[in-house]
């Protein structure tokens, strides 16, 4: 079988980690401009100031994936070059540096498939407390609607948000991104909250203009499984998949929030402060939602937890989803186990944990739309004879491909898959040590690219649609 002829294959990346030009032409600051700067925070210091330079060099990386044959590009949209304040005047500049980038796409037929937030929040709404605080859902709405508008006629994918579930957990339970804070609950739901609520809202917007495109939201997908069938630890898997799924799925695609986790939070205290007027905007907007994106590397493995937590200090060294930690609220803990494949940085390989995943949330939201807007390989690539020789990563993305193709057969409804990263890019937390592209840049001459060896082998899996996998 071939994949579909409307099946996009495309890849991805994010505003912050490949354009740096942190204050041309206008760029107002972010979150992650001062964060990064913070002596221990990122890997050996490395920050975005100038990233991969494709802000200089879009011409350049658009044409490599063109010559891939990519059909269709993620990329996000830095708010900061928009609105440098994240509200009130608009900065041409910001404006016509997308304008270039998606005209350059289009030229080549490639399919521009934008992302409004992959993080990088404009530092004036960051210092009035960031997610927390409604203004910025506010102004969220503003901005989307600014580029709904500058770049609806040509952009016919929008996705909100890239993955809530990280940018407030590591911001305001691990301390290990921008806010910086940690052990903090009540701050982490309520940011929760506002962004369902700012998605909503945006989503509204969308709609009302009546432009001919679709709408979603990224979430990572972190599928929980038990470590065995003991009822403690089916429970915890429960747990876990109510925590770190339903909780981010509910809001958007049945407009409330999974009665198992509000019932806990209101014990707790730590239920956000929301609105009447809230509430009945995310049920309102939810039948509107037109898809949802998913970014899959890993299931967890998940036990009951028996120790005390102390503290959830992130240990930036073993990486952000690296198992073997307890949960935020101590109920269950992550768990390595021996009979599974770990990438380098502990990820586990699991291709079959995708397709379990696909079918729970089928199971429990019926027949939706969905991309994989992320998957890949992060390694440290062999260079042979000057050649990358990227082989784990084609293996990775064949065997993920694989289950896509499988999971379409038993009738997941799945438009596409973009793999990440399109290019080596930055890593939040490690730099550019970690690399996932499919185009190699050499940091110690120019940043000059080249193509590798899963360039050449994506490249004939779009020709040939599949059809050999
Ligand atoms: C995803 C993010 O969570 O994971 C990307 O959307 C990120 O922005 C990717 O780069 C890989 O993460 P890491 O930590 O391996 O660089």
């Amino acid at each position: 079988m071939k994949f579909p002829h409307d099946f996009l294959f495309g890849a991805a990346s994010a505003s912050y980690q490949i354009e740096g030009a942190w204050n041309e032409d206008g760029k107002g600051l972010t979150n992650w401009d001062v964060f990064s700067k913070i002596p221990g925070k990122t890997f050996e210091g490395t920050n975005g100031d100038v990233a991969i330079d494709h802000y200089h060099r879009y011409k350049e990386d658009i044409q490599f994936m063109a010559e891939m044959g990519l059909e269709s590009y993620r990329f996000s949209i830095s708010w900061a070059r928009i609105l440098p304040t994240g509200e009130g005047a608009v900065n041409e500049q910001g404006l016509e540096f997308y304008n270039d980038v998606i005209n350059e796409c289009l030229k080549y037929g490639i399919v521009p498939f934008v992302t409004l937030y992959h993080w990088d929040l404009p530092l004036v709404l960051e210092e009035d407390g960031g997610w927390t605080n409604k203004r910025t859902a506010e102004a969220f709405a503003q901005y989307a609607e600014i580029c709904f508008r500058a770049f609806g006629d040509r952009v016919k994918h929008w996705i909100t948000f890239n993955e809530t579930v990280m940018f407030c957990g590591l911001g305001y339970l691990k301390g290990a991104h921008p806010p910086g804070i940690q052990n903090d609950e009540n701050k982490y739901f309520q940011a929760t909250h506002y962004v369902f609520y700012a998605h909503a809202k945006a989503v509204e917007i969308y709609k009302a203009l009546n432009h001919y495109g679709e709408i979603g939201i990224t979430h990572v997908f972190l599928p929980a499984y038990s470590v065995d069938d003991t009822d403690e630890n089916l429970i915890a898997a429960r747990h876990a998949n109510e925590y770190e799924t339903f909780w981010y799925y509910d809001p958007i695609l049945k407009g409330e929030y999974p009665p198992y986790v509000v019932r806990q939070l209101q014990e707790k205290g730590w239920t956000p402060s929301w609105t009447e007027e809230e509430l009945e905007t995310l049920k309102r907007n939810a039948g509107k939602n037109d898809f949802i994106g998913l970014n899959y590397y890993q299931p967890i493995r998940v036990a009951k937890n028996h120790e005390a937590v102390l503290s959830m200090e992130h240990s930036r060294e073993t990486s952000t989803l690296t198992p073997g930690n307890p949960s935020f609220d101590g109920f269950y803990r992550t768990v390595k186990m021996e009979d599974k494949t770990y990438t380098r940085w502990g990820w586990e390989i699991s291709p079959q944990g995708f397709l379990d995943g696909l079918h729970m949330l089928k199971d429990r939201y019926g027949d939706i739309k969905m991309y994989v807007t992320e998957n890949g390989l992060g390694d440290e690539d062999p260079i042979i004879d000057g050649e990358v020789v990227d082989v784990p990563r084609i293996k990775y993305i064949e065997q993920h491909l694989q289950v896509i193709k499988r999971a379409i057969e038993e009738g997941i409804h799945l438009k596409g898959y973009y793999a990440w990263s399109v290019i080596d890019l930055l890593s939040w937390l490690n730099g550019y040590k970690k690399q996932y592209g499919f185009i190699y840049v050499d940091h110690n001459n120019n940043l000059n690219r080249k193509k590798k060896l899963s360039f050449h082998w994506y490249k004939h899996i779009i020709e040939t649609r599949g059809e050999g996998l």
